[in-house]
């Protein structure tokens, strides 16, 4: 049987570039749009290196309807999978359209450049964040969804419109997937998460602070109603996310209509816990000092994942050391090469 080819959008980013290994080791043939504005093609050039497989890359953006129309009238593509998208939660309250534009006029770009060219088959990165202020943990598919801010938004009306596609027309198969908080990094070392600036995000401020490019963690909050007082998120590993994808695949080759799953491990941790696990994982300890709540921010939360055990036969496997020790080579290694 031929190969498959999956257009992968957003490949040469965090969670993207660590999907385009797993897909590579699987068989499965390549192409990645990117526009590289939060990366770096350098990063696709490694997933060669680790993969020791060659594939097509497309400079080329969300927004461009030509040149996604002509992406698929020069190579046949089987499946998609759209990572591409803005994801800073802060900036989006302060840039509304481009978030809009991204991540909803860009989705119903690729959208339209598939359905044009008879391409029917989407797996698409949503977000936990989807499930808004009110629902209890352990976190079910099936929960009213409510975005507390621009970026919760597009994520919430992308879904919609996924789900209203897959009504009009039954040869659409989409699988929406629902990530909890993704960290670590590839066990090479290679790959991992790089964001510009001083990051948003816990797991790139801790290795920050490990290395020494940071003085100190600000904890968000030690008053929460957990049992430390610190925030409780379900970490897990973005290799297990990528494994994910390709359970999803599989799943969207079998099946039509449209599902959401979530990724997640079912387990919460909270900040100071995952601090000690780094610092064990590391041999490097993390100074920090515990600050005011970060607004927008729940006290705790994690994921159901029955359903992805169920239907897509995908269980997370890495433990929190494991996501910290890869998390902490990346460091060393990838993000100076
Ligand atoms: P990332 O920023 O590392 O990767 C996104 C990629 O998309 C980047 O390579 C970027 O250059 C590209 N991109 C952005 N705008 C584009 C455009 N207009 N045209 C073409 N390419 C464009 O982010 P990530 O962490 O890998 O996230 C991937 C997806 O997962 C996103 O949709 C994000 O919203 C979602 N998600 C991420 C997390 C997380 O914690 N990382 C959690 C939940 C959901
Ligand atoms: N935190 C700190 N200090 C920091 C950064 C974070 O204490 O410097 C705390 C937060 O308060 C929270 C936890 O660490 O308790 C995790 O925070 P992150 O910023 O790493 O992740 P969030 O849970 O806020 O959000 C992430 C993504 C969102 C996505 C959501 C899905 O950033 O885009 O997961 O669950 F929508």
């Amino acid at each position: 049987m031929m190969p498959k080819t999956v257009l992968v959008t957003g490949g040469a980013g965090y969670i993207g570039s660590h999907a385009c290994v797993e897909l590579l080791n699987a068989g499965y043939e390549l192409s990645v749009l990117d526009n590289f504005s939060n990366s770096e093609p350098e990063m696709l050039t490694r997933v060669k290196q680790i993969t020791n497989r060659s594939f097509k890359t497309f400079n080329a953006d969300l927004r461009d309807e030509k040149a996604l129309n002509d992406l698929f009238a020069a190579s046949r593509i089987d499946a998609v999978i759209h990572f591409a998208a803005l994801k800073a939660v802060g900036e989006s309250v302060l840039h509304p359209l481009k978030y809009y534009e991204t991540n909803v006029t860009g989705t119903i770009n690729l959208l339209k450049a598939m359905q044009k060219a008879d391409c029917c088959k989407i797996v698409f990165s949503s977000s936990a964040t989807v499930y808004g202020l009110n629902n209890p943990s352990p976190y079910l598919e099936d929960y009213p969804l409510n975005a507390v801010n621009p970026y919760g938004s597009t994520k919430v009306m992308a879904e919609r419109i996924l789900l209203d596609l897959a009504a009009s027309d039954p040869m659409w198969s989409i699988v929406l997937l629902r990530y909890f908080n993704p960290i670590g990094a590839h066990p090479s070392g290679l790959i991992g998460e790089k964001p510009s600036g001083i990051p948003n995000n816990i797991m790139p401020y801790i290795t920050a602070v490990a290395s020494g490019r940071l003085p100190e963690l600000k904890i968000f909050g030690g008053d929460y109603q957990t049992a430390d007082g610190t925030g409780v998120r379900d970490y897990i590993h973005v290799v297990d996310i990528a494994k994910g994808h390709l359970a999803a695949l599989e799943y969207a080759f079998l099946h039509t209509g449209a599902e959401a799953f979530n990724l997640g491990t079912g387990k919460g941790t909270s900040v100071l816990e995952l601090v000690h696990a780094f610092e064990k994982a590391s041999g490097r300890s993390i100074p920090y000092k515990i600050t005011s709540r970060r607004q927008g921010d729940l006290a705790a939360y994690y994921a159901d994942t029955n359903k992805a055990n169920l239907h897509l036969g995908w269980q997370a496997q890495h433990s929190l050391i494991n996501m910290c020790k890869d998390a902490w080579r990346f460091e060393q290694l990838g993000h100076w090469l």
